[in-house]
C-alpha cells in the first residue's frame, strides 16, 4: 500500500509558516500583506474559492480586499481597477478570480496586473521567468506539487516523469518546474495530452506520474509502473464526491505514493497563494519601503 501523501497538514504547515512570518513583520511594526481579490460575475465555484482564500488570509494575518463586480462589468472598467490595485502601496498581491464572465478578455486583464504583484503566476513575464529560470511567482498548484514531493522527500531527480495535461496554470508549468536543475527537480519529462498516441504505455514508464486531466479515475492500476509516485491534480465532482484522475483504490495498492482527492494537491493551492503573498509583501517593504517597482 502506498504512502498518503497528506496535502491537508502540508498546507496547514506552511499556511503556519506563512502566518508566523506576518506576525514576526508586524510585530516589527510593518504594515501587514495586502492582497486584492478581483471576482467579476456571480460563479458559484469562484464565490466558494474567493470565501476561502479571504478566510485563509484572515488566519494568516493577510489583508484581503475583495473586489466583487458584476457580470456587466466592462473591460476597460476591469483594467481600471487592476490599475488602482497596480497602484496602491498596502496591496502586494492581486488575483483576478478565473474564468471572468463571458465577452471579457483574461489574458488582456492577466497582462495588465504589476508582474511584481502577480502571486498567482500567470503574467507572460512570470512564465517567462520560469522557463528561462530567473526567479519569479510561480503559478500556486504546480509550486504546491513540487512543495509536495520537497516535504516528503520524494526526488525526481534523473527520473522519468510523466505529465499527463498541458495547460498553461498546471501541466505546462509543472513540466517546466520538474525539469530544471536543482533539488527535487532534474527529471526527465514527457508531457501528455489528448493527441498522445499511447498515454498507457507512456504512463506505465513513469516513475513520477503526475495526473492533470480532469477525467475521473482516468488512469487505472494497469497504466502504472510498480512503485511510482503518482501526484492526482484533477478534481472533478461526481454523483460519488469529489474524484482524481486516478482510480485511487487500484492505482494505491501499486504506487509508493499517491496523493488523495480530496487532500492532496487542492489545499496546497491556496497555501502557495498565501506564501507568495507574503513574499510579494516582503520585497515590497523590505527592498523599497513600498514603492511599486519591488524585485521579484
Ligand atoms: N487546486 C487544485 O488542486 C487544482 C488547480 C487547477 C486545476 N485542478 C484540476 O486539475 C485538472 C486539470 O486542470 P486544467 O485546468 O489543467 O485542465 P484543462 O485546461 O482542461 O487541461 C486538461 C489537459 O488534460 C489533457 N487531457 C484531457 N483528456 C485527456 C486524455 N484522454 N488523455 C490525455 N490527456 C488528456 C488535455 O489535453 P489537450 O491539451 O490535448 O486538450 C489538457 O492538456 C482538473 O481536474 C482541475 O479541476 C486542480
Amino acid at each position: 500500500m502506498a504512502t498518503i501523501i497528506d496535502g491537508k497538514k502540508t498546507a496547514l504547515t506552511l499556511r503556519e509558516e506563512s502566518a508566523a512570518e506576518v506576525a514576526e513583520g508586524v510585530a516589527a511594526g510593518r504594515r501587514p500583506p495586502g492582497l486584492a481579490v478581483i471576482l467579476a460575475g456571480e460563479d458559484p465555484a469562484s464565490q466558494v474559492y474567493v470565501r476561502n482564500k479571504e478566510k485563509a488570509c484572515r488566519e494568516a494575518g493577510i489583508i484581503s480586499f475583495v473586489h466583487r463586480l458584476p457580470a456587466s462589468v466592462s473591460q476597460r472598467q476591469l483594467l481600471a481597477l487592476i490599475g488602482e490595485c497596480n497602484a496602491r502601496a498596502d496591496v502586494d498581491g492581486i488575483l483576478l478570480q478565473l474564468p471572468l464572465p463571458p465577452g471579457l478578455d483574461a489574458q488582456a486583464c492577466l497582462l495588465a496586473i504589476d508582474p511584481s504583484k502577480d502571486v498567482d503566476g500567470f503574467h507572460p513575464e512570470n512564465v517567462g521567468r520560469l522557463s528561462i529560470g530567473l526567479p519569479g511567482f510561480l503559478p500556486c498548484t504546480p509550486a504546491g506539487v513540487m512543495e509536495l514531493l520537497k516535504r516528503y522527500d520524494l526526488s525526481p531527480a534523473g527520473k522519468k516523469a510523466v505529465v499527463v495535461g498541458r495547460s498553461n496554470i498546471v501541466g505546462k508549468p509543472l513540466g517546466m518546474l520538474l525539469s530544471r536543475p536543482g533539488p527535487y527537480a532534474d527529471a526527465t519529462v514527457t508531457m501528455c495530452h489528448s493527441r498522445t498516441r499511447d498515454l498507457a504505455a507512456d504512463c506505465r514508464a513513469a516513475d513520477f506520474l503526475f495526473l492533470a486531466m480532469g477525467k475521473p479515475g482516468f488512469v487505472t492500476a494497469d497504466m502504472v509502473k510498480e512503485g511510482a509516485v503518482v501526484i492526482d491534480v484533477g478534481i472533478s465532482r461526481t454523483p460519488h464526491g469529489l474524484k482524481g484522475d486516478a482510480d485511487f483504490e487500484g492505482v494505491s495498492v501499486k504506487a509508493s505514493a499517491i496523493t488523495p482527492v480530496p487532500g492532496g494537491v487542492g489545499p496546497m493551492t491556496i497555501a502557495l497563494l498565501l506564501k507568495n503573498t507574503v513574499t510579494a509583501w516582503k520585497n515590497r517593504i523590505l527592498y523599497t519601503g513600498g514603492s511599486r517597482q519591488a524585485p521579484l
